[in-house]
């Protein structure tokens, strides 16, 4: 099983003076959820996602070798603006991943980062953010050691956006993706994501209708969030519930059991809701309208029988999720019932998609 210490890279074969990268990186929604962590973001129980195709972050990475600094040295641009707010999170990332990237402080950086969902949308942009990061660096690293396996890429990859944000992990690369050790899972790991390739046609081109109810501030953070889960009175069930639900998910993934994936997925958003509920401080983060959504997601789903269900992530806003063949049917019902809950009727159209892209390479 590999350790923190076997990405620690022993030597570079070759010196880079200067140069650039540009890479996007899309958002994921968990099926089986991640709530909890211990120390350096390990997670406290296993989860999958799919992984998203239109909403994303592009990060341009440009590079030039300094006289080694005692600090790291770099601007951030949002948008191709400067965005001194963004600092401390990447002063924190790269502290965090520097053992890992040694040569972090041989450089100037400009890291230029834009998304295409609209800001304040309530849509996380950190795990796109960070897997985009990641990526970028694992580029420069790559060209410093060009030996290196595109299996290792991926994997550092994911390891380092892990530690800039949990679920980043699981933005790197595949349809689906596991993290976190998992008995029933060959080769998982709670330091990265690792993409579950069994999946069945009836999954392909999943649909995602993410629909945005409330884009404020969250009133608790998720960072905030992991944290109850310690001392939480129902952690351990649930934690060992996560380990089976991740059983079940990969089988009905695999034999392309929509009926059950409904069933499943609504469980897991409602836990994890339930969780917030039931810690110490308890909070609700879904609203009025996310209820109102639920029920005729529930309504639509008896009348007609289409395999659509929702999910939830840590906010108010609701994943719609359906099978591509039913695609017309359900976003009449969207456009009909449900947009008139959403915050300027704002709804954003995805599906699963494949992971990060190198846009530009020099
Ligand atoms: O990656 P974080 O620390 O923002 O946590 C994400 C937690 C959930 O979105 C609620 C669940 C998940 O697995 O993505």
């Amino acid at each position: 099983m590999l350790k923190p210490s076997d990405f620690i890279p022993k030597n570079y074969s070759q010196t880079i003076e200067k140069g650039s990268f540009q890479w996007s990186a899309p958002s994921n929604i968990a099926l089986v959820k991640y709530w909890g962590k211990m120390e350096n973001q390990i997670p406290a129980n296993p989860s999958i996602s799919f992984t998203l195709k239109n909403c994303k972050t592009i990060t341009k990475l440009t590079f030039s070798k300094i006289e080694r600094s005692p600090n790291f040295s770099f601007d951030l641009l949002f948008e191709g603006k400067p965005k001194e707010s963004f600092r401390p999170k990447i002063q924190n990332f790269l502290e965090r991943v520097e053992v890992y990237l040694p040569f972090l402080k041989d450089y100037h950086f400009t890291i230029d980062t834009q998304n295409t969902f609209p800001h304040s949308s309530g849509i996380a942009s950190s795990a796109s953010g960070m897997a985009a990061l990641a990526v970028n660096f694992m580029s420069l690293e790559k060209q410093l050691n060009p030996q290196m396996t595109a299996e290792y890429f991926n994997r550092k990859a994911s390891f380092l956006a892990r530690l800039g944000s949990g679920s980043a992990c699981r933005s790197v690369k595949g349809k689906v993706v596991i993290w976190g050790n998992h008995e029933e899972t060959e080769n998982s790991s709670d330091l990265f994501g690792f993409e579950f390739a069994e999946l069945h046609s009836n999954f392909e081109n999943y649909q995602d209708t993410i629909l945005l109810v409330d884009k404020g501030e969250k009133q608790v953070s998720s960072t905030v969030g992991h944290d109850l889960m310690n001392n939480h009175p129902f952690a351990e069930n649930r934690f060992e519930q996560a380990h089976q639900n991740l059983s079940k998910i990969k089988n009905i993934l695999k034999i392309g059991d929509v009926n059950e994936f409904v069933k499943l997925v609504e469980s897991e958003a409602l836990t994890l809701h339930a969780m917030m509920m039931t810690s110490m401080p308890y909070f609700i983060l879904m609203k009025p309208n996310t209820l109102e959504i639920i029920n005729k997601i529930w309504k639509f789903r008896e009348l007609t029988s289409i395999s659509v269900c929702f999910t939830l992530d840590a906010g108010a806003n609701v994943h719609v999720l359906y099978p591509e063949n039913v695609c017309e049917e359900v976003l009449q019902f969207i456009k009909n019932e449900l947009v008139v809950h959403c915050q300027n009727e704002q709804y954003i159209c995805d599906e699963i998609g494949s992971g990060t892209q190198l846009i530009i390479d020099n």
